[in-house]
């Protein structure tokens, strides 16, 4: 194993830093927040089951006796949930370093959010945005602050149809919804790093995958679950691409880390490239418009 790979060894203590973690009660979220409060970090887990949020904070505390860990509650799939949330952090927090907008769904049945967004899209990505949004002053405020967006090699079967973002008008292919929201999360990691640029470059935006880890994630796949025991990379290891792209302080906004491996599907993170059209700037500009109309959040 050679010395040069970037693991968690290579997180600084994070004492005085406040970060969140969304969707932190399973999966990588959960392993994030594991590693970050062992680092003294002050972590909130952004959680939409709170009761699930407390059993994660016992068994970390069994490891790290003095985690500081605090649960919130908040539902990506319904705007009013993320108000209350952003409400909370801004009246309770007078700083917030890093921003990890980790949770996700995958391949579920058609179905909408709340406010009527198909929910790969409207959870994975309108949500994430909306509460970067109601959260920008905060980050603004705190030097240094860094946000993270969780996308996927599934980036790759992603095309957004503007006309029918919420597939009203088409047959659903649910992998196809994913692919769009999980594009989404570049366009929106891309874009949000050039409207920073030129306010100096803070906060710092990058971007993260995990290749293929096995989490609960595939619940809704039979065969990829299957699959997890000959493809997957343990929950350690696919959570290093973003802690990476948190805590590497030579990691420059707008990148994108993965795992070096093959098909960059395991390994260590290095910052790799997504695909052409994840670059396409004007869909990007487009998708920040149609995000900002759909949220009703500006920023
Ligand atoms: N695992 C992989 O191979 C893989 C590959 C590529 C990308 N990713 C990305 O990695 C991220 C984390 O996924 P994971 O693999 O760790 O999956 P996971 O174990 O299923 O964790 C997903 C987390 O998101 C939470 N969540 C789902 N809907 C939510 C909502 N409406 N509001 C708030 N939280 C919500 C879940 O909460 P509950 O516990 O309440 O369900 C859970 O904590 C996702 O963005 C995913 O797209 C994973």
């Amino acid at each position: 194993m050679s010395k040069q790979h970037w693991d968690a060894t290579k997180i600084p203590d994070q004492q005085g830093k406040v970060i969140i973690v969304t969707g932190s009660t399973s999966g990588l979220g959960k392993e994030a927040v594991k590693i970050i409060a062992g680092k003294n970090a002050k972590v909130i887990m952004a959680v939409r089951n709170v009761d699930k949020g407390k059993d994660v904070v016992n068994e970390i505390q069994k490891k790290f006796k003095h985690a500081d860990i605090d649960v919130k509650k908040l539902d990506l799939s319904n705007l009013s949930s993320i108000r209350a949330f952003a409400n909370v952090i801004m009246e309770n927090y007078d700083r917030l370093d890093i921003l990890i907008n980790n949770a996700g769904i995958m391949f579920g049945p058609y179905s909408k959010t709340v406010d009527g967004f198909e929910n790969q899209f409207g959870t994975n990505h309108l949500g994430h945005f909306a509460l970067t949004g109601l959260l920008m002053p905060l980050l603004k405020k705190t030097e240094a602050s860094r946000i993270i967006a969780l996308s996927s090699l599934a980036h790759t079967m992603g095309n957004l149809n503007f006309e029918d973002l919420n597939w009203d008008a088409r047959k659903y292919n649910t992998q196809k919804a994913y692919g769009d929201s999980k594009i989404s999360n570049l366009y929106f990691t891309y874009e949000l790093a050039r409207r920073l640029n030129k306010d100096g470059n803070h906060p710092r935006i990058t971007a993260a995958h995990p290749g293929w880890t096995a989490t609960d994630l595939q619940r809704n796949s039979a065969l990829m679950s299957g699959m997890n025991k000959f493809f997957a990379q343990r929950v350690e290891m696919g959570v290093l691409p973003t802690l990476r792209a948190a805590f590497d302080e030579n990691a420059k906004a707008g990148e994108f880390y993965g795992p070096s491996g093959i098909m960059n599907m395991r390994g260590y993170p290095v910052a790799h490239s997504s695909n052409k059209r994840s670059y396409d700037k004007a869909r990007a500009r487009e998708l920040w418009k149609r995000s900002e109309e759909m949220t009703g959040v500006k920023f």
